[in-house]
């Protein structure tokens, strides 16, 4: 069987599906695997490098695509119209396409993978159990967002974050608030708190203050008896109650605080907005905010995606898309990674051949797409 890892086309994309370790093992599966070129150019991984791990180069996308049983992408491909290059026309019927297909914001997408026989998987969708934690694409690159997303703000931010007492003064040790501890958020706490800032956090959920409190950050929440917790473990929209609390909790720290980041989302829904025009307004000039759900309609009424933007009073608002691309070459390596632990239990190791357990939990959880019909729950009401 053939993987094919095309380069990507979407713009602030320069991650890569495959690394030349994944390729190694790809190949001691029995698969053969065809890079396109300069596909893992943008994560500093030369073809040559593919090519000396087995993998053979293809010169461009649709050599790299027609005789693919199975495409290894980071997002979706691309569209008639969308691009210089209409990906999708060129996947062969039959073939199995794993890839962040973000099929909720394009449902139409997932219509042209059923149409054409495709298996599509979306691995966003991988289910948070034990088993599939080292599939987890969100958790994965999510991680390395917290991370960028301080040391952005440490970029945009005119001063130093650890205390520092000198012979000419005492530098005050950045103030940093983290909205939102999720993966992204308890990585960004461990990232400031390394880098000598005072961290405090919040979440709707309770069970995130154990957390922050053993990074040795500061848990504030809005007291209250109802759950911020579904049994997935994702958080919940929040009463009209709640949000009026949580809004005069955060209004009246924020304007103590030197850095916020914000990472609060709810599957299926927009960002929950936590700050607004008039908490930016009381903050001090030269504070940061890094809004990470910013794709998601942003948890700052000021944010624009993909721009920073100064407020009148000198507050410098992040917006830069696709940050886990920011870090390309480690969030290429943890994706590769995910999608080989995800083929490895599929392969049937005497053929080489998949051997793929339609009714599995991690199936299902990712399938959108068999034998011409949308099968996802999520998706089918809509279709
Ligand atoms: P996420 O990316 O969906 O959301 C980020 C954070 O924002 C979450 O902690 C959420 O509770 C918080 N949030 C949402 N609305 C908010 C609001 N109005 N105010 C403040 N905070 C708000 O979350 P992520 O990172 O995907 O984690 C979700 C859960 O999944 C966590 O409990 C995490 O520990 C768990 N998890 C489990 C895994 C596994 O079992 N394999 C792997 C990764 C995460």
């Amino acid at each position: 069987m053939i993987i094919a890892i095309p380069k990507e086309r979407h713009q602030h994309e320069k991650r890569v599906a495959a690394t030349p370790d994944t390729v190694k093992k790809l190949i001691s599966f029995g698969f053969n695997v065809i890079v396109e070129k300069d596909a893992g150019k943008n994560s500093q991984i030369p073809d040559a490098l593919y090519e000396e791990a087995g993998a053979s180069i293809a010169a461009d996308a649709s050599s790299a695509y027609v005789n693919a049983d199975i495409i290894f992408k980071v997002q979706r491909p691309m569209m008639n119209g969308e691009g210089d290059v209409d990906e999708m026309s060129q996947i062969k019927e039959g073939s199995i396409l794993v890839a962040i297909l973000d099929p909720t914001k394009s449902p139409e997408h997932v219509q042209s993978y059923a149409d054409k026989n495709i298996s599509a998987f979306a691995m966003e969708f991988m289910p948070r159990i034990t088993r599939a934690q080292s599939m987890d694409v969100l958790s994965s690159q999510s991680n390395l967002a917290g991370y960028c997303a301080v040391i952005d703000a440490a970029h945009e931010y005119g001063r130093a974050f650890p205390m520092m007492m000198t012979a000419a003064g005492t530098v005050a040790p950045a103030k940093i608030m983290i909205m939102g501890v999720g993966v992204a958020g308890l990585q960004a706490i461990a990232t400031a708190k390394r880098l000598g800032a005072v961290v405090s956090a919040t979440d709707v959920r309770a069970a995130a203050a154990e957390q922050v409190e053993s990074l040795g950050g500061k848990f504030i929440m809005v007291e209250t008896e109802e759950s911020g917790e579904t049994e997935g473990g994702y958080a919940r929209e929040m009463s009209d109650d709640y949000k009026k609390r949580q809004a005069e909790l955060i209004a009246e720290t924020i304007k103590k605080q030197d850095i916020a980041i914000t990472t609060a989302l709810i599957p299926g829904r927009p960002a929950p907005i936590l700050i607004t025009d008039e908490m930016v307004a009381s903050m001090k000039p030269g504070s940061i905010i890094i809004d990470l759900a910013v794709e998601a309609g942003g948890n700052c009424t000021l944010s624009q995606p993909g721009e920073i933007v100064t407020t009148d009073n000198g507050v410098i608002i992040v917006g830069h898309l696709n940050v886990p691309s920011r870090l390309a070459t480690d969030a290429s390596a943890l994706y590769s990674k995910n999608l080989l632990n995800f083929i490895t239990p599929l392969v049937n190791e005497e053929t080489g051949d998949l051997n793929i357990d339609w009714e599995d939990e991690i199936i299902t959880g990712t399938l959108l797409t068999k034998d011409k019909t949308i099968v996802h729950e999520r998706l089918k009401g809509g279709n």
